[in-house]
């Protein structure tokens, strides 16, 4: 392992500020997992209050009678169902090499053969202000929060940001990311996708900022950044173009046109549009994907967190939709943030999908999909089936939600764009039930494998929607679209701990899921898809569809059950000797090379592990399948986001999220990514500033801008 040399802060205590105490009044607040800052501002204190998901929709051991009853309905017939109790069709689904993505033809080659050879390095303790990566690598940033977007952009200025220079500005607390480059321009010049999450105003504004510029400008750094960057060529680092005629950003008052068989529905409709089809903005945007025909998708999730509501519905209630008090305090700015006003009723309602943006038309009009449901996406992923449908893949992170998959109706058209981006408007909409096929006594809430060495089985996807039509009994379609987890309630889903990313692996196909932890779960609740008790750690299911991508039914694995395998002994690594994997905790965004192998960014490791939160790379096939090796660490606080693995170009990208994030505008605890010298007040830029960064082969050291 080897860190570059800089100048860092390490206090262990954060002092709370007069800004802090004024946004944050549940400060104080710790899951135990993550620090009490991070629980406040990205996901309002989704821990300390009750489960979301109160539906007697039970957990697996508990279903399996209640399961017959249904097949009708579900669409699966006798011989199917049984397979689906008892496992007998594990085998024969998971042998199915059939809709492999064309890719999956040409098989992994010998072993490990991704194209970036790196020694991987031991865990970083959490204390540690600093991007460390392999012997002979080095980073860099490519664009940091208050980098100016546009000529005329104001330049950053810590102390006197304001809502104006903020909108010119890229975002703060940057998440999905991708870099895709354009066609013709020889690998020289490229397109950089990133959203922005939420912010700290604890660490981003001066304690004597007035509190209504606080606020506007902190709903300005949320949003979307879409910005060109150029290099010297094939294999360079990138850097962005100030004033590139791609940049852009998405603001909250940027219109969103909805989509979908629920646009237009009465559900959607607002005192300021009653057509129910524009939306200004959007909100808490996590993870995301990028679409075979060049756009990009990006999930919006913990809206709820920014409403005011004073009595919640059922619905609201499901959505987790309980604080009267939002810290951010948007609804005192804009009343449609308050629910209790006539502008704000309805108005969470348009919060909660997936957003569909190009990025190489800064003129075209970003949209939300109703079609692929609403409930807390982290982002989502598609694929096109060897039948041509475009199939997205979806989390909804809450803990005991559910996982969804969209098919649509038409069929993908290589090289007609146009018509491409019509394909998330309408198809089907499903909602994702798991079997296990050990039995439930071998499933006690410790994580210990079955008798038969696996956490594994079958499941079936239940359809809500069909062509746009309702499936679900008692349910209009925007009932269901706009409400989908009362839906998926009703339908007997399975409740998982909090899925997470949802991707596709292009060599081989399969599905991968990272359900990132649920301390909630009870051993009575655990079951073998989500087999541990007071699951700190996480796991990865794989799945395997029977078929092609549109299939009704799969067959699932955990590919691995994280933690420390020295303080764990159900840490398991698809078979690899747990004695020789690295610890990992909390896996949340996943990403392929090309050649397959997954890669692993976490969140919430320093609270777990006590170690700063980490990009990984696993082995997928070969002698050494399973193998985990750590490429890099972020800072203190930080989250790894985004991951981008260009192994072909020599270069892995991570948004950093919320460096230092439990310091104050007084006492930051990290400096990255300038590492201007200690002691260098806030307002002159000794401050943390989400960025993204890129990691390519280089002299290690790295010193600031
Ligand atoms: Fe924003 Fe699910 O993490
Ligand atoms: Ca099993
Ligand atoms: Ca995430």
């Amino acid at each position: 392992m080897v860190k570059a040399v800089r100048n860092r802060s390490m206090w262990k205590a954060s002092e709370v500020s007069d800004l802090k105490k004024r946004l944050l009044p549940m400060l104080g607040h710790t899951s135990g997992k993550r620090s009490a800052m991070t629980c406040a501002l990205k996901c309002d204190n989704a821990c300390a209050k009750g489960v979301c998901n109160t539906s007697d929709n039970n957990y697996f051991r508990d279903i399996v009678s209640a399961e017959f009853s249904r097949r009708n309905m579900l669409g699966v017939s006798g011989a199917g169902m049984v397979a689906l109790m008892f496992g007998g069709g594990a085998a024969a689904a998971s042998g199915s090499a059939a809709g492999l993505a064309p890719a999956a033809k040409k098989g992994f080659g010998s072993g490990n053969a991704s194209k970036l050879k790196f020694a991987g390095i031991d865990g970083v303790a959490n204390t540690v202000d600093d991007v460390v990566v392999p012997k002979g690598y080095n980073w860099e940033p490519v664009i940091r929060w208050g980098d100016p977007l546009f000529h005329d952009s104001a330049e950053f200025d810590p102390e006197n940001q304001t809502p104006e220079s903020q909108a010119g500005q890229f975002g703060y607390n940057c998440d999905y990311l991708d870099i895709i480059e354009i066609q013709g321009s020889n690998g020289k010049r490229g397109v950089l996708f990133s959203n922005h999450e939420y912010t700290n105003e604890n660490i981003m504004f001066p304690p004597d900022m007035d509190i209504s510029q606080v606020r506007k400008t902190a709903m300005a750094a949320h949003g979307l950044s879409v910005v060109e960057v150029e290099r010297k060529g094939k294999g360079q680092p990138w850097k962005y173009v100030r004033g590139a005629k791609l940049n852009r950003r998405f603001l909250m008052d940027t219109e969103y046109e909805l989509t979908g068989p629920a646009a237009g529905s009465d559900l959607l409709k607002t005192k300021a549009d009653a057509s129910g089809r524009v939306v200004l903005g959007t909100q808490n945007n996590c993870a995301g994907g990028t679409t075979p025909w060049g756009t990009i998708l990006s999930g919006e999730e913990n809206f709820n967190q920014y409403f005011k509501v004073s009595a919640p519905t059922d619905e609201q209630r499901r959505y987790g939709l309980t604080n009267t008090n939002p810290s951010r305090g948007w609804h005192v700015e804009e009343p449609r943030f308050d629910t209790d006003t006539p502008d704000g009723k309805n108005e969470d309602n348009r919060f909660g999908w997936i957003v569909e943006v190009d990025p190489f038309d800064p003129t075209s009009t970003p949209r939300k999909h109703t079609a692929l449901g609403r409930f807390k996406h982290e982002g989502a992923n598609v694929t096109i089936a060897k039948s041509g449908h475009a199939v997205s893949y979806s989390g909804d992170d809450e803990r005991f939600d559910y996982l969804y998959k969209f098919v649509s109706k038409d069929t993908y058209r290589e090289g007609d764009k146009k018509h491409n981006m019509s394909l998330l408007t309408e198809g089907d909409l499903y909602v994702a039930s798991f079997s296990g096929n050990s039995p439930a006594n071998q499933i006690d809430g410790s994580g210990v494998l079955p008798s038969d060495g696996a956490f594994d089985g079958v499941g079936h996807w239940i359809q809500l929607t069909r062509n746009n039509e309702s499936l679900v009994p008692d349910m209009e379609v925007d009932q269901v679209l706009v409400y989908t987890r009362l839906a998926a309630d009703k339908m007997g889903a399975t409740k998982m701990d909090r899925p997470e990313d949802v991707e596709i692996n292009p060599v081989n196909g399969k599905i991968y899921v990272a359900c990132t932890n649920n301390i909630n779960r009870t051993a009575a609740q655990a079951d073998e898809p989500n087999p541990r008790a007071n699951n700190r750690h996480g796991h990865i299911v794989e799945m395997t569809e029977t078929g092609d991508q549109t299939s009704t039914q799969f067959a699932w694995k955990l590919l691995l059950v994280a933690g420390d395998p020295e303080m764990d002994e159900s840490v398991y690594f698809n078979g690899y000797p747990a004695d020789q994997v690295q610890p990992l905790s909390c896996p949340d965004n996943l990403a392929f090379d090309s050649a397959g192998n997954l890669w692993i960014s976490t969140d919430g490791q320093p609270g777990t592990i006590q170690r700063n939160d980490a990009l990984y790379r696993v082995t997928m096939e070969g002698p050494e399948m399973g193998k985990v090796e750590q490429f890099m660490a972020v800072p203190i606080d930080a989250e790894t986001c985004g991951p981008v693995i260009h192994d072909e170009d020599g270069l892995v990208f991570v948004a950093v999220q919320h460096p230092g994030e439990d310091g104050s505008w007084d006492k930051q605890r990290s400096l990255f990514p300038d590492y201007l010298p200690a002691g260098t007040p806030s307002g002159k830029g000794g401050l943390p500033r989400p960025a993204v960064i890129q990691m390519f082969k280089g002299k290690n050291g790295f010193v600031g801008r």
